[in-house]
């Protein structure tokens, strides 16, 4: 049984003192990690404060991003080893922002996978989609290819430790969602690839989440679908009256 997910993606925004206060207003209400995760990435240098903030409640940290290297000379970047001993065990890897505008293709990606799932974090990597693919019927190519180059080589006790969000790039941050049937015919697309790839009850435990102008209106026909393991979302996440109300969809 796949336990949901609601996650949130600040991206960047927020003062380290906005995101602690946040993380001090939901804390308390939010359901047992058992029943659902609620999972918060935020900007680097707002993670440690938030996840002391966060301590004893079900609220789990994440990255937005980390390298594929432990350490070494790659001023700018953060090692997956050093979120892990900070606490942080979750990573977003490959949202459509970092490939569009920070040049990250799959093979960048797969090795970002295989680093932050050694250093012990648990990665969302993020399959986007474009309209223009959908309507041209290329939809199932590009996912199936996204799912099979961002999890190459991965060890099959590993990949039930991924989490993927199906993200269709026209969906982010415009206000228009993608129907519920259409998302889950893309969310079920991604489990059939991860059923080729290692079989059918490795696939049954992979949650996978969608995104893409989430709101309260419609998280629970999202969710509702057989799929949706959960969301994540980005502007919806970023007050904290709306987040809670998410997460209590
Ligand atoms: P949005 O962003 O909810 O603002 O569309 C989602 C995301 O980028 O993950």
């Amino acid at each position: 049984m796949r336990s949901p997910i609601v996650a949130g993606n600040w991206k960047m925004n927020k003062t380290v003192e906005e995101a602690v206060d946040f993380v001090n207003q939901i804390k308390d209400h939010l359901p047992d990690p058992s029943v659902q995760e609620t999972v918060l990435a935020a900007p680097t240098i707002a993670l440690v404060p938030m996840v002391k903030a966060a301590q004893g409640s079900p609220l789990k940290i994440a990255a937005e991003n980390c390298y594929y290297k432990d350490a070494g000379a790659y001023t700018g970047e953060t090692s997956p080893t050093t979120l892990y001993s900070a606490n942080i065990h979750h990573v977003i890897l490959g949202h459509s922002e970092r490939r569009r505008l920070f040049n990250e293709n799959d093979q960048m990606i797969n090795l970002k996978v295989h680093a932050a799932l050694a250093a012990g974090l648990c990665p969302i990597v993020c399959c986007d989609d474009t309209m223009g693919r959908r309507v041209a019927g290329k939809k199932v190519h590009w996912v199936v290819s996204r799912i099979l180059a961002d999890l190459h080589d991965l060890k099959a006790a590993d990949v039930e430790k991924v989490t993927i969000a199906y993200e269709p790039s026209w969906a982010i941050g415009t206000g228009e969602s993608m129907d519920p049937a259409q998302a889950e015919e893309g969310c079920y697309l991604i489990r059939q690839t991860i059923a080729d790839m290692y079989g059918d009850e490795i696939a049954d435990n992979v949650r996978i989440l969608y995104g893409g102008s989430v709101n309260t209106s419609n998280i629970n026909r999202l969710m509702a679908s057989e799929d949706i393991d959960g969301v994540l979302a980005g502007g919806a996440s970023l007050d904290p009256d709306t987040f809670l109300n998410l997460v209590n969809h």
